[in-house]
């Protein structure tokens, strides 16, 4: 038994969602209110993320990634990581973090066994740094990245969402810091996902703009050869970089054909894609390992083949969707 879908998709990788709850209200995730919180009562406990993985992994499942929300602003963490580390199946650990609590934390989640991080950075700015995530201090964002790349949570991945009129004309500098730093820079397109950004479409930019940008910023991209990595980014070397910059377009060039990856919601249901509504609930039979199984097989045998995003960039709002926070970025 495997986690093989109707398009003989392998899926081998789990993003688990730890908490909906985040330290910043980045524009494009959450409205300036934030989010209504899920119930503390709703989350799943450490021992049910645990059930889950020990679950999955006779199945196939082979790699987690812990997302939120903010991760690290969840209560003893590095006790989860441990636990995960623990099970033989599990060949990678990472997370994906605004960055801003590593300074704190990272060296108690690398002793738990955590790989390497992917931290969010969508500008090099203070100011716009603080607008776009409505409150945070980049100084301690960079502080965040230096932390992963001193302790070896290598490689270090910043993701970048490109947003028309807030940091289109930060590429080359943002190009840039993959020549100051070993750190590989991945822009992803602006996906419409929850409903707090009615002009959305005015927001949205393919991503063959930054490939234009570089050009004429004297940056060319040139693609690494073979591809890269197993995730869905496209590699590209620049001219005296020590990392390599990737471009993720879930709208342009959608990538759904090799997608090896299921999520599990904070408040404990599993989804096969960003983009599709249905959600199966694992915690009825979170005690119950073969109803369990059954649950995750049947989650993946009904997976859709692609996500249907590329119609609805034109919309001046997108439909309402569980918002990134609460299923993990
Ligand atoms: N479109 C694209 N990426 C998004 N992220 C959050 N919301 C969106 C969105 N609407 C990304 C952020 C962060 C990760 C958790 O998810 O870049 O790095
Ligand atoms: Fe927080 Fe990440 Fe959403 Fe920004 S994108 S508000 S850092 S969860």
């Amino acid at each position: 038994m495997e986690l093989i879908d109707s398009q003989g998709r392998v899926h081998d990788y789990l993003r688990i969602s730890v908490t909906d709850r985040c330290n910043l209200r980045c524009l494009y995730c959450m409205g300036p209110e934030g989010i209504t919180q899920i119930p503390h009562q709703e989350i799943l406990s450490y021992e049910e993320i645990i059930q889950v993985i020990k679950t999955a992994t006779p199945l196939g499942i082979r790699r987690i990634r812990i997302t939120g929300g903010e991760p690290l602003t969840r209560k003893g963490l590095p006790r989860l990581l441990e636990q995960i580390s623990e099970i033989p199946a599990i060949k990678d650990l990472s997370m994906t973090t605004n960055g801003i609590l590593l300074p704190r934390y990272a060296a108690s989640l690398k002793a738990a066994g955590l790989k390497r991080v992917n931290i969010s950075l969508d500008s090099l700015k203070p100011e716009k740094y603080r607008a776009i995530t409505r409150k945070g201090d980049l100084s301690q964002a960079l502080r965040g990245i230096d932390t992963a790349l001193e302790l070896g949570l290598t490689p270090v991945k910043i993701n970048t969402v490109l947003i028309k009129g807030f940091n289109d004309d930060e590429v080359p500098e943002l190009i840039k810091l993959v020549q100051e730093k070993p750190v590989h820079l991945r822009f992803i397109e602006y996906m419409p996902i929850g409903d707090h950004d009615h002009n959305y479409s005015q927001h949205y930019l393919p991503l063959s703009f930054v490939q234009e940008a570089a050009r004429a910023a004297g940056l060319p991209l040139t693609p690494t050869a073979p591809r890269t990595g197993a995730g869905p980014a496209e590699w590209f070397t620049i001219p005296g970089g020590q990392g390599t910059v990737g471009l993720i377009h879930p709208i342009s060039r959608h990538y759904c054909h090799h997608c090896n990856r299921l999520r599990l919601t904070p408040d404990g249901y599993i989804k096969t894609c960003l983009y599709w509504e249905h959600e199966y609930p694992v915690r009825p039979c979170i005690n119950d390992p073969e109803a369990l199984t059954r649950l995750l097989l049947t989650a993946v045998k009904e997976k859709p083949a692609r996500h249907l995003m590329q119609q609805e960039t034109g919309a001046k709002t997108p439909r309402a969707r569980r918002s990134m926070s609460k299923t993990g970025g």
